[in-house]
């Protein structure tokens, strides 16, 4: 049976399964998350952005574990988008060597992912990211197995207007060659031609650090998604705020439309 425990911070009383793990009565089957707040965060430590982004990625990493560990099935993390390549050069070479680490940690641990049964992915256009981490991305794909029970994206060089034209454009040309019907194409199939085909819709996206808005983070994914918003910086984003999140999307009262 599970135990009972008081949140240092928030005072929550949690339900908590054998393993000391929060158990909650449902579950989002996807949440998106979009890390933000890093620049600011090291900048009220009069500290270069860079620093912040070295402690997102130490927050990404805590995060995404433990959200594995409480049941969440797939999850994405929004890392880079299509529009921060406008940051200076040196913040963008500072988060590309941050994507290099991580990516080599991954490689070399790939074994103990797959125990876990943790699959990376990696959701965006792949040009333009420098060679030497695409192959790095690649190569971890492929040696990804697919009996998965859990799937971790991580989104570089996303953005969702983006991916939507992407897959307008390939539909219209299986419409030109004559593979696929105007009349086929309804909303599934322009899932299907987007990075997260097969892979459920968002119930949930968080965003920390006060902004309330998407970002063109998973813009088509999103028509139904709840919304959790936090003041909390990314890199002082803790596991008993992802709970907080979590604990609220219990109590939403999801209609999609109906009644
Ligand atoms: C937004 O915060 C954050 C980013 C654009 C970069 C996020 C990248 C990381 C957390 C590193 C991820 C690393 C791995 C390994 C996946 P901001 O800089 O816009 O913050 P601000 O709004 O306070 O300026």
């Amino acid at each position: 049976m599970g135990s009972v425990f008081c949140c240092p911070n928030s005072c929550l009383r949690q339900i908590m399964d054998k393993n000391n793990l929060p158990k909650f009565s449902v579950l989002p089957k996807h949440v998106g998350i979009i890390m933000d707040g890093n620049g600011r965060w090291a900048k009220q430590r009069n500290l270069p952005r860079y620093k912040g982004h070295i402690e997102g990625a130490k927050t990404f990493r805590k995060i995404g574990e433990f959200a594995a560990d409480v049941g969440v099935k797939c999850l994405t993390f929004y890392a880079f988008s299509t529009e921060n390549w406008k940051r200076p050069q040196e913040e963008v070479n500072a988060i590309m060597e941050l994507f290099r680490e991580y990516l080599t940690e991954a490689d070399e641990r790939s074994a103990e992912n797959e125990e876990k049964g943790i699959t990376l992915k990696f959701i965006g256009d792949k040009s333009g990211i420098p060679e030497d981490i695409v192959g790095l991305m690649n190569h971890i794909e492929q040696i990804s197995s697919d009996k998965s029970k859990v799937v971790l994206n991580i989104a570089i060089n996303y953005g969702g207007r983006h991916e939507i034209a992407n897959a307008v454009r390939t539909i219209a040309e299986k419409v030109k060659y004559g593979e696929m019907e105007v009349s086929d194409i309804d909303e599934d199939t322009i899932s299907d031609y987007l990075y997260t085909k097969g892979m459920p819709d968002p119930d949930l996206i968080i965003r920390p650090s006060g902004e309330c808005r998407l970002s063109n983070f998973l813009t088509y994914q999103s028509a139904y998604s709840e919304l959790w918003f936090s003041d909390v910086l990314w890199p002082d984003f803790t596991e008993e705020d992802f709970v907080k999140a979590l604990r609220e999307f219990e109590n939403r009262n999801r209609r999609f439309g109906g009644v």
